[in-house]
Formats: structure tokens, sequence, C-alpha cells
């Protein structure tokens, strides 16, 4: 559990918060590259960490991140014209570059200097992965770019989406960093009632090893034949890898890894991006193989609204059929992210975490809450937080594995742990 303040002190991330203080000290994925194809192309509008703002790739091709309304009288910056190195409000016409300098006050006389003393909010981007990425904190502390295995894989071995979730980051980040939950909410096949007694293979024994990133996460399950080792990484403030479905990384079938990036749209709202890449150069990730994963998680092409929330939402109840709860899987509600929706959404937008009773595999979460709360302090006294180094997570990869029950994962999986690209 947690006190209010601490919980306060977690989840609000708006502009001046302990937690909004620290996310703005990492790159932050901001859009998908792909949802701005073309130079001088329509904007975008990106809600991030409770800021409005609007992407826009311009003339040359590179992306400017700005605020949402016009610093003259505050017109929407969404409907501008996109033109000529610039976004140019369509109100009076005055035009912004990427940088946020005013470059054009049309409605002003020729000889007036007061274009140079106006200046739209604007944050750094850089592109990567697929991604666009910005930096919102102060601009003395701004880190190198992200340097994730995921970002470096080449286009044709990695592929990006994003969901919104309608919940507050962090029970949405503990979902995604709580391996046990994957034994009962996402058992697939309810005819085998053994897993609800099955302590062998439902109560992990968990080791958490903290690291310069944030740590590592291993989750150990013991089989009649073999040890079931599942390696997760987090990587501050929200980043988590990890196999694919299915254990095919531990049958040695797939060499996929996925994971998400959960970042803020504002409290009660998280934008999620789902990467997954293969790490074999011999192995591309084909649309197919992609779309496929997508759909099993419940969040293919077909199962999306065109804001990115899932089709099967709260005003459906997810979709939830009961017949099948009895019958089919564990919960009676398709897709493997849709049932984390229906569950982290259905908690409230903020959880009370002063109502909660963690229990011994709940380690890792409160592990992750410490990192998260120390981060915040460590801001505070003016320190670097955990992870804004990528030379600190650069080498990291996740992994799944069955070994000899009497081998200690430390030897036998380490250099499968060590990303190549
Ligand atoms: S409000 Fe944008 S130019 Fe006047
Ligand atoms: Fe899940």
């Amino acid at each position: 559990m947690l006190t209010p303040q601490d919980n306060e002190r977690l989840t609000r991330v708006g502009a001046g918060t302990p937690m909004g203080n620290l996310y703005r000290r990492y790159w932050l994925p901001a859009a998908i590259s792909s949802a701005l194809p073309e130079n001088d192309g329509a904007p975008l509008r990106v809600r991030l960490l409770g800021e409005d703002l609007i992407a826009f790739r311009d003339s040359n091709g590179d992306v400017g991140l700005v605020g949402a309304f016009c610093p003259h009288r505050r017109a929407p910056m969404f409907f501008g014209r996109n033109e000529e190195c610039g976004l140019r409000c369509v109100y009076h016409g005055w035009k912004f570059d990427r940088a946020g300098e005013c470059v054009d006050m049309p409605s002003e006389p020729p000889d007036s200097l007061f274009k140079t003393k106006v200046r739209i909010e604007s944050y750094p981007v850089w592109e990567g992965g697929g991604i666009v990425w910005t930096y919102m904190g102060p601009p003395e502390l701004q880190p190198a770019p992200p340097d994730f295995e995921f970002v470096r894989a080449p286009a044709t071995h990695a592929y990006v989406t994003r969901t919104v979730e309608d919940c507050n980051y962090l029970q949405a980040l503990e979902g995604g960093l709580d391996s046990t939950h994957i034994s009962f909410l996402h058992k697939q096949n309810a005819g085998d009632v053994t897993y609800l007694h099955d302590y062998e293979s439902t109560v992990p024994r968990i080791d958490v090893e903290v690291t310069d990133y944030g740590y590592m996460y291993i989750g150990i399950r013991h089989l009649p034949e073999s040890q079931w080792v599942r390696g997760y990484q987090y990587v501050m403030p929200a980043v988590q890898m990890r196999d694919g479905f299915g254990g095919g990384n531990r049958r040695g079938e797939t060499p996929k890894i996925s994971g998400h990036y959960w970042v803020p749209i504002d409290d009660a709202a998280t934008m999620v991006y789902n990467f997954r890449y293969s790490y074999d150069p011999a192995d591309p990730l084909t649309l197919d193989d992609a779309v496929a994963y997508e759909t099993i998680a419940g969040r293919g092409p077909g199962d999306l609204l065109p804001d990115f929330r899932l089709k099967k939402n709260r005003t459906n109840d997810y979709g939830i059929d009961r017949a099948l709860q009895k019958t089919g899987n564990f919960t009676g509600i398709v897709g493997v992210n849709t049932q984390d929706y229906a569950l982290q959404e259905g908690m409230g937008p903020i959880v009370d975490r002063s109502q909660e009773h963690l229990g011994t595999t709940d380690r890792a979460i409160i592990v992750m809450r410490q990192l998260l709360l120390e981060a915040t302090y460590a801001v505070e006294r003016g320190e670097a937080p955990r992870g804004i180094d990528p030379s600190t997570y650069r080498s990291v990869r996740s992994f799944d594995r069955n070994i000899p029950r009497e081998s200690s994962w430390q030897t036998t999986i380490a250099a499968e742990a060590t990303a190549r690209y």
C-alpha cells in the first residue's frame, strides 16, 4: 500500500508536480512517425503530460511540436496552414517555425519588431524507431536521444502501434510489470482448471535486480522437468520489455521481443506505445506477423476506434461473455490487452493505493514504485534520475527460456539478455 501522499506524488503528471518533473527529464514518445506521413501535411493533435500540443512535419521533413494555441489570441493551431517550413495560424496569419520562432506577422506593420518578441512554446523532437520523440524538460538538462534496441532495429524487423488507455499511467505500468497475472487474467483455457491450485506454475519466485536504468525482473516457475525463467526489463520511467505471447521465445520458436512505453496523456489517460521487433537479422518481422500479434492482443486494425481507444471498452463491458467465462477462458473477454484494460480502467482513473493489500508476488511493483519515488526526490535535489543516460540501457534485452532445474538463470541466460542490434 501507499500513503495517500505518495500516491499523489506518483500519479500526478502535470507541469510542476514531482512526477511531472520526473517524466519531463526523459525523451518520451509523442506520436507515431507514420501519423505525419508527408511534408507540409495535416498537423496532428498531441496531448502529453496534460499539455495540449500540435505536431507538424515541415517542408524539410523535420517534425515540430508546438503549443496547441496561438500566442496572439489563443486560436487553435490545429487549423493552421503547414507551409514553407512553418505553421501559420489561420486567424490572423502569424507563422511559427518548428523552433517556436515567429517568422511572419502579416497583421502588423512591416517595420514592427513585435514578431521578434513573440514565440510559441515548442519542444525538441527526435525521430527514431518509427516514433516521434520529444523532451519537455529543462533545455540545459536534455539527455542524449533514446537508444533502445527496438529503436535501432531495422524498419523491416520492427513494428509499433499505439492505444489509448483510460486510466492513470501507473496502474497500466503496474499491470505491465506484474508477471503473476498472466497465469490468471490471460489464461485462455478454463477447461484446464488445475491452474488455480498449481502453485508450482502460478506462484513464481521473483528476483528483482535493481540496475542503473531501473531493474531486471525475473519470474521463475518450477515445471516438472525444468525451470521456466521469464526475464522482464523495466527501464525508467515506464518502459517494459518482455517475450511475446505464448512463450515462443521459451520454445526457441520466435526471436521476437515485445514491450510498451506508457506515456501519460494526462492524469487520467495514457498513450500506450506497443513495440515489437525481431532480434534475428535473418528473420524480418512481416506485416502479417505483426498484425496477427496485435489482433491476439485485442488491438489489431479492426479493434480500434479512430481515437485509438478499443472498440471493446467500458461502455460495452469489454464484450464480456459469461458463457465463455465458464467454458472458454478465464475472463470471458477476448483479447489479451482487452483483458488488461477491463481490469485497469475498471479500477477507476487513479487507484486509491492506501486501500490495497500487496502480497509476495507484488514485489516487482513495490520496487518500481520505490524507484520512481526515489527518482522524484533525486530530481528535487538537483540530481540525475536513474535511466536518463541511454548508455545504461542500450544493451538491455528481455528473455524467456526453459532451463534445467539445477542451473541458475544468471549463468545460463546472461548472453541472451544482451542486445546485439
Ligand atoms: S490568433 Fe493566431 S494569428 Fe491571431
Ligand atoms: Fe496483462
